[in-house]
């Protein structure tokens, strides 16, 4: 039996299925499940609760250097003002380092973990076992992050959300210190069309095919 942990790698872009994927996925090995995502959120909140302006990069990366983590599971992280803030504190390399040491030790827990994000099998674990890119037409991920934010009761409209999306996702893929693309030997799931059970189908082929058969899973 291997005792080495195994890591799984899913990134994407934003409102992709990956997180809904990712979680589903740890659930069912029995990993640990980090949304890397939320602690560039929880920067962005922390800054904009001090009243701090997210563009301001020494504020930002002190802010991430002090970052508590505990404090990531906050429902206010979810809103589009913070989608916005999480994204610009994100192409700070200062801010970027400060909590690489802590998504490296998460990713190590035994006997595995899931991280998703946008840089996790370039940059954060580029030896994770299962490299997973998933993707979806901004269209469609507009509408399942509108939907999202609708039943939690904010004023957005689909229009403006698919605009945020797209502005996002520019920012996300073009700075220069970790943009998000896919690595070289990620597997692309494009969940445009599938269900969520037919993407956690779809995802669970791929690491089964990969994972060594004696891992301590479920
Ligand atoms: O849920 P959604 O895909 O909309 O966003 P998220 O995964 O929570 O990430 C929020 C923002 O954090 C992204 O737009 C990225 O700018 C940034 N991020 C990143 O730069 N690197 C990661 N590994 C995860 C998120």
């Amino acid at each position: 039996m291997t005792t080495d942990p195994q890591i799984i790698a899913v990134d994407g872009p934003a409102a992709s299925g990956k997180g809904t994927l990712a979680r589903a996925l740890a659930a069912h090995l029995g990993f640990h499940y980090l949304d890397t995502g939320a602690l560039y959120r929880a920067v962005g909140l922390a800054m904009l609760d001090a009243g701090l302006d997210p563009h301001h990069e020494a504020n930002a990366v002190k802010t991430a250097e002090i970052l508590d983590i505990d404090g990531i599971d906050d429902a206010r992280l979810r809103t589009d003002q913070i989608s916005e803030a999480a994204s610009i504190v994100a192409a700070m390399p200062g801010v970027r380092a400060a909590i690489l040491d802590f998504q490296r030790s998460f990713a190590n827990k035994p006997p595995g973990a899931i991280l998703d994000g946008r840089d996790i099998g370039t940059v954060v674990c580029p030896a994770a076992l299962v490299k997973l890119y998933v993707s979806a037409s901004p269209q469609t991920r507009a509408n399942r992050r509108f939907l999202e934010l609708k039943a939690r009761g904010e004023d957005v409209t689909e229009a403006g959300v698919l605009a945020d999306v797209v502005a996002r996702d520019a920012r996300d893929a073009n700075r220069a210190h970790s943009p998000l693309k896919p690595a070289e030997d990620a597997h692309l799931l494009d969940t445009s069309n599938l269900s969520i059970e037919a993407a956690f189908r779809a995802a669970l082929d791929v690491i089964e095919q990969i994972l060594p058969p004696d891992a301590d899973r479920r």
